[in-house]
C-alpha cells in the first residue's frame, strides 16, 4: 500500500507533534517495525528528561519520531530518529530533525548516528568528530580491579558533588538526568580522593543487558574500578559504549571478556563539544550522551 505521505514534496508541512508518556506504545511499535528492541524503560526516561516529538500516521499509530534532550540552554542531544519503514525515504526524518533542531535553538546538538541516519545528519550540517564502540559480553572483573581506595556506593548527599563533576566532564548541567539516575540505576558508585569527588558511575537494565554508563572519573584506572563494581553480581551480558579515544578501557573491556559489537558515528551540529570528553568514559546511553 503506497504511504499516504508519497507525493507531498519535502513534507514540510506535516504537523510534528509533541508526544506524552501515553503515546509510548505507539513508541514501541515503530521501534519494533525497525528491529529495534522495544526499550519501555528508556522511553520512559526519555519522556522524563527529554521532549519526544513524533508525526502521527492518518492511518493509526505513528509515522515518526525523535527526541531532544536539553542539558541547559548550551547543549541538546538528538536520538531516536526513526520512521517507520511503510514511510521511508519521503522526507519524514528530514522534517523531524529540522523540528528538532530549531527546537534546539542556538544550542550545539550531538547525536550518534547509525549508518543509516549519517546521509541524513550529514545533509543536515552535523559532522562527524568520533566513533563510539559498543561492547558487549561477560565481563569479569579481575581482583586487581577492585584495588582502588574510595570506592562506595553514592547516595543522596553525593548529588551536588556527582553533578559538578558529570557537568565538568559533559560540559553542560545534566541535573534532571543524573538526579533521576540515582532512582533509575541498578548500582551507582563514586570514588573519594582527600574529600573530593573523582569519580562516579551508574549502571542501569536494558531489556537485555546490564549498561555501565555514565561512567565519569579523572583516569582510566577510577573508571575501570567503577565499572568492576558496578557490573559485580549483575545478571546477564554487559554493555560498554566507549568512545575509541579511551584505547585503554576499551582494551581492558576486551581483556574482561567483552567484544565489540557496532560502532556508531559521534557527530554535532554547531560545534565544537563542549566539556572534556577524556574524562567522560562512557555515555549513559547512545541516545544521552
Ligand atoms: C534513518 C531514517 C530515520 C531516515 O528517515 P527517512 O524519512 O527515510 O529519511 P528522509 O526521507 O527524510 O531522507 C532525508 C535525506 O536523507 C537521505 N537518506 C535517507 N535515508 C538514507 C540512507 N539510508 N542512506 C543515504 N541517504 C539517506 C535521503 O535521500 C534524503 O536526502 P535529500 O533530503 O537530499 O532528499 C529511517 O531510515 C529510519 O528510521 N531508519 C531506521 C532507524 C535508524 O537507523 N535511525 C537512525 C538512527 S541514527
Amino acid at each position: 500500500m503506497e504511504s499516504v505521505f508519497a507525493g507531498r514534496p519535502g513534507v514540510t508541512d506535516v504537523p510534528v507533534r509533541r508526544l506524552g508518556p501515553g503515546d509510548v506504545r505507539d513508541c514501541l511499535l515503530l521501534a519494533i517495525d525497525r528491529q529495534w528492541l522495544p526499550e519501555e524503560a528508556k522511553w520512559r526516561l526519555l519522556f522524563e528528561v527529554g521532549e519526544v516529538y513524533g508525526i502521527d500516521d492518518p492511518a493509526g499509530g505513528l509515522a515518526g519520531t525523535t527526541v531532544l534532550t536539553r542539558y541547559g540552554s548550551g547543549l541538546a542531544a538528538i536520538s531516536m530518529v526513526l520512521v517507520a519503514s511503510r514511510h521511508g525515504r519521503m522526507g519524514l526524518g528530514r522534517r523531524l530533525m529540522l523540528h528538532a533542531l530549531q527546537q534546539a535553538g542556538d544550542a550545539t546538538v550531538f547525536l550518534t548516528a547509525t549508518q543509516y541516519g549519517r546521509g541524513l545528519y550529514e545533509k543536515l550540517g552535523f559532522e562527524t568528530v568520533g566513533t563510539v564502540a559498543t561492547h558487549i559480553g561477560h565481563l569479569v572483573p579481575e581482583p586487581e580491579d577492585y584495588k582502588l581506595d574510595g570506592v562506595r556506593p553514592a547516595h543522596e548527599g553525593d548529588l551536588e558533588a556527582v553533578l559538578a563533576l558529570d557537568a565538568r566532564a559533559s560540559g553542560a548541567p545534566r541535573t534532571r538526568l543524573i538526579t533521576r539516575l540515582f532512582t533509575f540505576a541498578e548500582q551507582t558508585r563514586v570514588v573519594e580522593r582527600g574529600g573530593a569527588m573523582v569519580g562516579f558511575g551508574a549502571a542501569w537494565r536494558r531489556v537485555d543487558h546490564v549498561v555501565a554508563g555514565p561512567v565519569v572519573g579523572e583516569s582510566t584506572a577510577v573508571a575501570q574500578a567503577l565499572i568492576a563494581e558496578l557490573v559485580t553480581g549483575a545478571h546477564g551480558q554487559v554493555r560498554l559504549d566507549i568512545d575509541t579515544r579511551h584505547a585503554e578501557l576499551t582494551a581492558w573491556a576486551v581483556a574482561r571478556g567483552l567484544t565489540m559489537a557496532f560502532d556508531t558515528a559521534l557527530m554535532v551540529h554547531g560545534g565544537p563539544l563542549p566539556g572534556d570528553l577524556d574524562h567522560l568514559f562512557t555515555p549513559v546511553s547512545l541516545a544521552l550522551g
